[in-house]
């Protein structure tokens, strides 16, 4: 056979191909558990900026050990030994109907369909004493799920601080949920009213001096309205007594029984 025939054309493309798959496949299969592990560095990493620590890469694992995480029943609001923290998988417990809840469409705010009964939180100690929490949150964006972190002080209505790892939004646009300007506005801004009602909001346009109850308002982004408002909702919504509110109130009880 002439070795520019079509039969060997096609035989020499079938075998770069074959060989092509081959060493792609290789590659997602060798490479899966390092993605999976620096997937959860960049978590580690968000939980920490979110109370303001930004460590650098080879240091993250070291702080991230001195915070204490913890399994939260949110049905309840209290600690649970349903699973070991490090343990815990967010998309295993989602699937299973004993330790997720289906929302209701008038309690799904946050368009997020099914939650988890059980949830990781972080807790931040200093000397023994709770310093911070740090919450994971998630909600629809305008394109996709935006997951972040929420941490409070110790009065469990002060933002500490809030962080954003993984979203589908517009870079420029919706995107901007990222940009440490929009994020700095966070800091010092309270979640709960004088009657624990959920005050907090993303308001279409700026803040300034003569807005009303401005400690509960934060600047939209602008030219991605729709984005911020799913920030508002996600917010609002983790902090409801369908996600955290429960285990707040219980850890608010608890800090104050102590100060008697
Ligand atoms: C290509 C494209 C991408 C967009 N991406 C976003 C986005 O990520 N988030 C968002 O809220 N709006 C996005 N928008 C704009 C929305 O459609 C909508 O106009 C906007 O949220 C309204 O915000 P404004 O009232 O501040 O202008 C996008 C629009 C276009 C054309």
């Amino acid at each position: 056979m002439p070795s520019d025939s079509t039969g060997k054309t096609i035989g020499v493309a079938l075998l770069v191909t074959i060989v092509s798959s081959i060493l792609v496949s290789m590659a997602v299969v060798i490479l899966r558990p390092m993605q999976e592990k620096n997937i959860e560095l960049d978590k580690k990493r968000n939980v920490l900026l979110a109370i303001g620590k930004d460590v650098e890469t080879k240091n993250i694992e070291s702080e991230f050990s001195k915070i204490t995480a913890v399994v939260v029943d949110l049905t309840k609001g209290t600690p649970s030994d349903y699973i070991a923290p490090e343990k815990y998988n967010l998309k295993n417990i989602l699937k299973s109907p004993e330790t997720s809840i289906v929302l209701s469409k008038e309690d799904d705010i946050a368009g997020i369909h099914v939650i988890p009964r059980y949830q990781l939180a972080y807790l931040v100690f200093k000397e023994g004493k709770l310093e911070n929490i740090i919450i994971p949150v998630y909600g629809k964006g305008l394109w996709s799920t935006i997951y972040g972190f929420l941490a409070l002080e110790n009065d469990f209505n002060t933002v500490k601080g809030l962080t954003f790892y993984e979203h589908g939004e517009t870079p420029g646009l919706g995107g901007e949920i990222e940009n440490p300007q929009w994020k700095a506005i966070w800091p010092g801004k309270k979640i709960y009213g004088d009657e624990n009602e959920i005050k907090i909001e993303v308001i279409k346009g700026s803040v300034d001096s003569r807005t009303v109850d401005r400690e509960y308002k934060v600047d939209g982004i602008s030219g991605a309205t729709l984005t911020s408002r799913g920030v508002s909702q996600l917010i609002r919504f983790w902090a409801s007594d369908n996600g955290f509110g429960k285990y707040f109130k219980n850890l608010k009880g608890e800090s104050l029984s102590r100060a008697k």
